[in-house]
């Protein structure tokens, strides 16, 4: 079973979408530390992000696992090391590469072929996994989505900057030439500004059936 969300960033979609995980004993799956961990290792790298031959070989030349909710690179756990401002603000160069796209979009397709899960992201409703059983897109006023970054407490930004940052991003993400965030036709949209965490748990919820 595939339980597909998609949203901006900050719309809450990694905190519910471990939720409901959690809930139905099934697998989390977060497709954005996918991006996140290629970006981290071709800044470690110093690849100009822009080369996109550089960028595809680098790519293919990693080993990626996803082992228990977590991004293991090169046999490394480097989950905590992914939400830096540098990697927010470059790992949108990186995801419009329609090639990174493939790379990562056949990984996650690999994995759930072998397990039921609750995957999260920017295209897992459209272009991953169309024929997701359920689909949810989780949406957020701008005010939130800065908000729910700045009391993460992980970014050096003040909450107006990093306002302008996840506007800036999720405009080029609303714009990539492929797997451009958008709401399928399918899906049910759920504005999470005002809902708690539960209260979202709930509605997605309620409309699964197993
Ligand atoms: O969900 P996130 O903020 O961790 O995602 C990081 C970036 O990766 C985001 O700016 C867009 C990109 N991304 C994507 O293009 N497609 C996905 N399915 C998930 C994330």
């Amino acid at each position: 079973m595939v339980v597909a969300i998609d949203g901006p960033a900050g719309a809450g979609k990694s905190t519910i979408a471990k939720e409901i995980a959690k809930r139905l004993n099934i697998t989390f799956l977060n497709s954005g530390s996918f991006y996140r961990a290629i970006t981290f290792s071709l800044l470690n790298s110093n690849i100009n992000l822009f080369d996109e031959k550089a960028v595809t070989d680098h790519a293919l030349s990693l080993n990626i696992e996803y082992v228990n909710s977590r991004l293991i690179l090169n046999g490394v756990d480097v989950e905590d090391k992914l939400h830096t401002d540098e990697i927010d603000e470059k790992v949108s160069v990186v995801s419009s590469i329609l090639n990174i796209r493939h790379i990562v979009n056949d990984k996650i397709r690999l994995l759930a072929k072998k397990i039921s899960i609750v995957c999260e992201g920017r295209d897992m409703t459209t272009v991953v996994f169309p024929d997701a059983e359920y689909k949810f897109y989780l949406d957020a006023s701008i005010e939130t989505q800065a908000l729910r970054r700045f009391k993460q407490g992980v970014s050096n930004l003040s909450l107006e900057k990093i306002k302008i940052s996840i506007q800036k991003r999720d405009e080029l993400d609303k714009n990539k030439v492929g797997g451009a965030l958008k709401i399928a036709s399918d899906a049910i949209y759920i504005d999470t500004s005002d809902l708690t965490i539960d209260q979202v748990c709930e509605i997605i919820l309620s409309k699964i059936h197993i």
